[in-house]
């Protein structure tokens, strides 16, 4: 028998902005992405004020699921998806964020999307703010610095809960919203760089702005969750966080501290708030330290009170270790770096490979919140090369995976109440670090270049007849 429920979630994910293209067709705005150019692992990719006709913008085009949809999910029901995670590009729907009519062809496209899921039997599981902010309310209000775009993302939220209410039920108020905590994350989650022009490497720090501004995104993820509960009780509302696991570099108790603090700014500060609704203690200090003010209004803690989530969810792709100790090496990850773990290999991008820290991570995730999980993230980030039968023979990303499904299982033999799976990026699409194609997580090939080029044919991976044999099998067939 499987250890995974019957009804468990396995699928994919992927985000508007990183693979749907058309990112000015039928009324479209520009959102920040749509505002960054191609980088890599070694060259950041840049954020312009205007689209510079000498760069490429990757998300213009990406993978044009916009006008693949169909094959794409045909291909996902054909590896036998139960769930979709996808976002809706707030762009499509309201071009500069503040209108306040819904732009119909943006609505009509999700209508299809979600149509063709529902013909294939696939449940959708929809982010409604995957780093996707529409740039006019960036240039105009300096991202979630201003507590207006409250306002703006429950208009949003009302336009898309009542046009899809009868066609969605999972949605994730915003993705890795504690992205926000980390300098990336101005550009990536808050949209606070309003006027700012260069390498995402050189993004300005501005911890207060950014603290704020997430302060404003509790608020409005908090409201539309009430909202969703208050109208449409079918709805399950969930959080969602870029889980960076760490660990103390040595067992000097220094270390240890220091891990500990890390883990609650990085992972746990955001979705205190969202579960428990309230900030927490470690917080108050925290900000006293740094000379951080957070502006609240009087109703705020009655609205993060009443506005707690449903679901946990998260993405784990590695973890790293945490030191006080000098003349340590440093190594790559998720969002953010950390030190080098002498018992873990890294990726070609220097994300170390930790299945087991995921059986750690949702244990102790579940021992704190006591809420059914997703993890709505996974993956290897790989280059793909054909092999002479023309064909890509992804053994490694299979391995990865299988680990990953494997400490899953423990993980819910020890108790976790895990709902479902979806790797990251099951189609080819732009990486959002780097903002470069060669970064591959995709069950599905896609013909599509770092310059360009490419005539998006798709074509299947060796881990697409693998992850087929898994889901149909519900976890046990990991050969
Ligand atoms: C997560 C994001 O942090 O990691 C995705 O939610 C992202 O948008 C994924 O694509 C993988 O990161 P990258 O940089 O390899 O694309």
């Amino acid at each position: 028998m499987s250890v995974f429920r019957d009804d468990f979630l396995w699928g994919g994910a992927c985000a508007a902005n990183q693979f749907e293209g058309a990112w000015d067709v039928d009324g479209k705005g520009a959102s920040v992405p749509d505002m960054c150019t191609n980088g890599s692992h070694t060259n950041p990719k840049w954020v312009t004020t205007g689209i510079r006709p000498d760069r490429l913008y990757p998300s213009h085009e990406a993978i044009d699921f916009y006008h693949h949809y169909e094959e794409d999910i045909a291909l996902f029901s054909e590896m036998g998806f139960k769930t979709f995670r996808t976002s809706i590009n707030w762009t499509r729907v309201f071009p500069n964020g503040w209108e306040t009519e819904p732009n119909e062809k943006g609505l009509e496209f999700y209508d299809r999307v979600f149509d063709c899921c529902k013909k294939h039997g696939i449940e959708p599981l929809v982010t409604i703010s995957h780093y996707e902010l529409p740039y006019a309310l960036v240039e105009k209000y300096n991202g979630w610095a201003s507590r207006e775009l409250i306002e703006f993302y429950m208009n949003y939220c009302k336009a898309i809960f009542e046009r899809y209410k009868d066609k969605v039920k999972y949605w994730l108020t915003f993705n890795e919203i504690n992205c926000g905590t980390m300098p990336m994350g101005a550009i990536l989650e808050t949209g606070t760089i309003k006027g700012f022009e260069g390498s995402t490497a050189d993004v300005p720090d501005n911890k207060q702005e950014r603290f704020q501004a997430l302060h404003h995104q509790f608020v409005a993820s908090a409201k539309a969750v009430k909202y969703a509960h208050d109208n449409y009780p079918q709805f399950k509302m969930g959080n969602m966080i870029c889980f960076i696991t760490s660990y103390p570099l040595t067992c000097d108790p220094a270390d240890v501290i220091a891990n500990q603090q890390k883990m609650q700014i990085t992972n746990w500060f955001c979705s205190d708030v969202q579960v428990r609704g309230e900030y927490p203690s470690y917080m108050k200090r925290w900000f006293a330290e740094n000379g951080i003010t957070i502006l609240q209004q009087p109703e705020d803690a009655d609205i993060l009170k009443e506005g707690t989530v449903d679901f946990y969810t998260f993405s784990y792709y590695m973890s790293n270790c945490i030191t006080t100790h000098k003349d340590t090496e440093d190594v790559g990850g998720n969002i953010v770096a950390g030190k080098k773990n002498p018992y873990l290999k890294a990726s070609d991008w220097g994300w170390q490979i930790d299945p087991i820290g995921l059986r750690y991570t949702l244990n102790e995730i579940y021992d704190r919140y006591h809420l059914p999980m997703m993890v709505v993230e996974n993956g290897l980030g790989a280059y793909d090369v054909k092999s002479e039968d023309g064909k890509i023979h992804d053994s490694y990303r299979i391995d990865y995976l299988r680990q990953h499904i494997q400490q899953m299982a423990e993980a819910v033999k020890d108790g976790v109440d895990l709902m479902g799976y979806t790797p990251w990026g099951c189609i080819d699409l732009v990486s959002a670090s780097t903002g470069e194609m060669a970064k591959r997580y995709g069950f599905i090939y896609v013909n599509k270049f770092d310059d360009g080029t490419g005539d998006l044919s798709r074509e299947k991976k060796d881990s697409f007849y693998w992850y087929k044999k898994v889901i149909a099998s519900n976890g046990k067939n990991l050969e």
